[in-house]
């Protein structure tokens, strides 16, 4: 606690008193009123990634900062949670500034806070959360709570003409979730992810194959090192991976077997060619492809028929849209499978610019912007309000299920026809 009221100056003892007497706020309802200058500071701690932003209704992102923890996380093979909540602590404070500065704004001019809420590692959320109620009551800004799964998929709006409703797929190291947006706040979830998340799968398989030890790599996400060494693969088939729940009917996704079968194929190779320590095996692009190949078939397998089921239901309009966000979508090759399976099915397949791909705090602002536009009522946000588990809208899963719509299964080593 010391350490948090150090890195938030809160040096004046009323100020500690305020900041202490906030946990008995609760229950106002506020709406605030919207126009096309409003500007809001976006706060976003939920995993590892301190990001903070200021956007306004024009969709203009007036400032930006990002401190990411992806490097010290390399070394630990996933976020350490209480490494994530010290840097999330340290590091708060310079964020919120250095978005305000580069907005060349001071904290008087903005006209709400967004702040994610859910889901996500619960003492990672309570540093941004207990940081954004200290702003908001001494400078007197309302706060807007925000669902960071949420916020992924309607930022997607900033940079493309997008209507309500439309199809999201959401591919993280947290989450994988197939969902239709229709609106602000009303969301439709048609499938989950039953195991593993794909982000966390790549995060796993480039430590264990040990793409870390390889310079050019050494500093890069788990997802885009297997990614840049995929490229270098001229068998992509040489490792053959089925894809997952093919025989299930519904949009759910599973990553646990396919990450087996790539720990099969890797400890045979490693055997065969003595790859102990830090050696690796002569084969790791080919691999890289084979397992970013079948994450990307399964993947747009479950799409395909979230898009029959919408179709059957009537859930999307003419001008179908399907958004592809979080940090697994930076992935070229995932993408451009998403947008080729897309195209066939007269969908436009669209994500956000890569950065705003992955955690950021310009997504959260941004989700602030829309709510306000849509005049949604905000109550205060409780430090109880935070929910590391939430859910994402009404779960339809079951209906899909239901309707046991067939999908042919497309292998990409025949090309998507
Ligand atoms: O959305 P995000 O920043 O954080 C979560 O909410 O989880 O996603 C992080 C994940 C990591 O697993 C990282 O390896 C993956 O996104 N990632 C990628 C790429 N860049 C980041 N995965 C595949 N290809 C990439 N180019
Ligand atoms: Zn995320």
């Amino acid at each position: 606690m010391y350490f948090l009221l150090r890195s938030f100056k809160i040096r004046e003892n009323s100020t500690l008193k305020m900041y202490f007497g906030l946990k008995l706020l609760k229950g106002n309802l506020k709406k605030l009123s919207y126009d096309q200058s409003s500007t809001i500071l976006g706060i976003e701690t939920s995993c590892d990634d301190t990001g903070c932003a200021v956007v306004s209704g024009k969709k203009d992102i007036l400032g930006e900062s990002l401190f990411s923890q992806n490097v010290l996380h390399l070394r630990y093979g996933g976020v350490n949670p209480l490494v994530a909540r010290d840097l999330h602590r340290e590091n708060i404070d310079l964020a919120v500034n250095e978005a305000l500065e580069k907005a060349s704004l001071n904290i008087h001019s903005i006209d709400a806070i967004a702040v994610t809420i859910k889901p996500g590692l619960l003492i990672s959320l309570q540093i941004g959360v207990k940081y954004a109620r200290y702003l908001a009551k001494t400078h007197n800004k309302p706060l807007i709570p925000i669902h960071h799964m949420e916020a992924h998929a309607l930022v997607a709006r900033m940079f493309h003409e997008i209507e309500f409703p439309f199809l999201a797929v959401l591919i993280s190291g947290g989450h994988c979730l197939l969902t239709v947006v229709k609106d602000v706040d009303n969301f439709l979830l048609l499938g989950g992810t039953l195991d593993n998340a794909p982000g966390e799968v790549l995060d796993k398989a480039a430590r264990r194959m040990k793409l870390r030890n390889i310079p050019a790599y050494s500093k890069l996400p788990g997802g885009k090192a297997i990614e840049t060494a995929a490229k270098g693969s001229n068998n992509p088939e040489l490792f053959s991976f089925p894809i997952p729940l093919i025989r299930n009917r519904d949009c759910n996704f599973s990553f646990s077997g396919i990450q087996d079968t790539f720990l099969r194929h890797l400890l045979r190779k490693e055997t065969e060619h003595n790859a102990i320590a830090d050696r690796i095996i002569p084969e790791v692009n080919d691999l890289c492809a084979g397992l970013q190949m079948v994450m990307a078939e399964h993947i747009a397998h479950r799409i395909e028929r979230a898009v029959l089921f919408c179709n059957k239901n009537n859930l999307l309009k003419d001008n179908k849209t399907i958004v592809v966000s979080g940090g697994v979508a930076c992935n070229n090759y995932i993408f451009e499978t998403l947008q080729n399976v897309g195209n066939l099915l007269d969908c436009n397949v669209v994500r956000p610019p890569p950065k705003v791909c992955t955690d950021n705090g310009i997504m959260i602002a941004w989700n602030g912007i829309e709510k306000l536009k849509k005049g949604c009522q905000f109550h205060s946000v409780s430090l109880d309000s935070i929910d590391p588990k939430a859910p994402l809208g009404t779960n339809i899963i079951n209906q899909v299920k239901d309707a046991n719509l067939y999908v042919k299964v497309r292998r990409l080593k025949n090309k998507i026809k």
